[in-house]
């Protein structure tokens, strides 16, 4: 049941640029080797130093969506929202630097055979991919909705991807909105959750989004008696709890830390 969270303690690791490149409005993919790949488990995350970084100390965090172990080589996709994120656009292949991981706890498996339910917000996407391909080789069968502001900002490899890791499945929907109709169905991706809740029964709902988006799905699924984790992000400062900056408030009252306790939690236990 928790398998995926049998993981490995974060170190340090190289890594060196494969390629890196612009996939959306604002969105870039960068694939790079590095030792870290056959220690990621779906849904951890890795700490990135981005060469040029003044403080010499902040590292970006950031998800992966796929992960090969044969080829040592890891795939991130990242919206360019800062100077870190910027800075990390700029690497080209051949640039190396170093990164921690593999951090936090990842998804993990849901305890039956029924459906999941993978839900997507922007570029909350990568970690849902990841989630995909646990699910696949696990045999697991899965829906997903995938949802951006609009069709420019969606990753249309990531679309693809997530439809190829699908089409094992006859049965298998993967449903794209966009806030303002330009791509697929228009609307919100918990709109269209809430649609497949009606129509199917699931075992598991995997969220990552915005916090506002990941809240909606989390209240979906709970009044449909469906589990629910979610990926959630936070500020990060140290990235191994020491610093408190990462906490998540819980239902009952506690603290957690999103960098060594999640970043994936069990929705019914987060305070939204
Ligand atoms: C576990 C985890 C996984 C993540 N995975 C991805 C991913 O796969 N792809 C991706 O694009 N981003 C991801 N992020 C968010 C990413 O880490 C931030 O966008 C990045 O750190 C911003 O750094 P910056 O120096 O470019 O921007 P900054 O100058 O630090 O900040 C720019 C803006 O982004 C906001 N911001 C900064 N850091 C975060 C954060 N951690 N969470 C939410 N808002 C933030 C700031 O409030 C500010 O408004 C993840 C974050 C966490 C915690
Ligand atoms: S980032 Fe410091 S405790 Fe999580």
């Amino acid at each position: 049941m928790k398998a995926a969270r049998d993981s490995a303690r974060a170190r340090l690791f190289d890594f060196e640029v494969v390629s890196n490149e612009r996939v959306a409005e604002d969105a870039w993919c960068m694939v790079f080797t590095s030792g870290v790949a056959g220690l990621l488990a779906p849904g951890q995350f890795v700490e990135v130093s981005v060469p040029g970084d003044a403080s010499q100390v902040l590292r970006v965090p950031l998800s992966f969506s796929k992960a090969d172990a044969a080829a040592d080589a890891v795939r991130i996709e990242y919206a360019v929202v800062g100077d870190g994120t910027r800075r990390l656009s700029l690497m080209r292949r051949g640039d190396a630097s170093t990164l921690v991981g593999p951090c936090g706890n990842g998804w993990w498996l849901p305890g039956g055979e029924g459906r999941s339910l993978l839900v997507a917000g922007g570029i909350g996407l990568p970690p849902v991919l990841a989630a995909a391909e646990m699910l696949t080789r696990a045999g697991l069968p899965f829906d997903a909705v995938v949802g951006a502001q609009r069709g420019s900002k969606l990753v249309g490899v990531d679309v693809d991807l997530l439809r190829g890791a699908a089409s094992g499945d006859p049965e298998g929907r993967v449903v794209v909105c966009t806030d303002d109709g330009s791509l697929g169905r228009a609307g919100f991706t918990t709109d269209a959750m809430a649609d497949l809740l009606a129509e199917r029964i699931y075992e598991t709902v995997f969220a990552c989004g915005p916090t506002v988006m990941m809240a909606g799905v989390s209240r979906l699924a709970e009044e449909a008696s469906v589990a629910c984790q979610v990926s959630l992000e936070r500020m990060m400062g140290c990235g191994f709890g020491a610093c408190s900056c990462c906490n998540v408030a819980m239902r009952d009252g506690s603290s957690r830390s999103c960098c060594m306790d999640g970043p994936v939690f069990d929705a019914r236990e987060v305070a939204w």
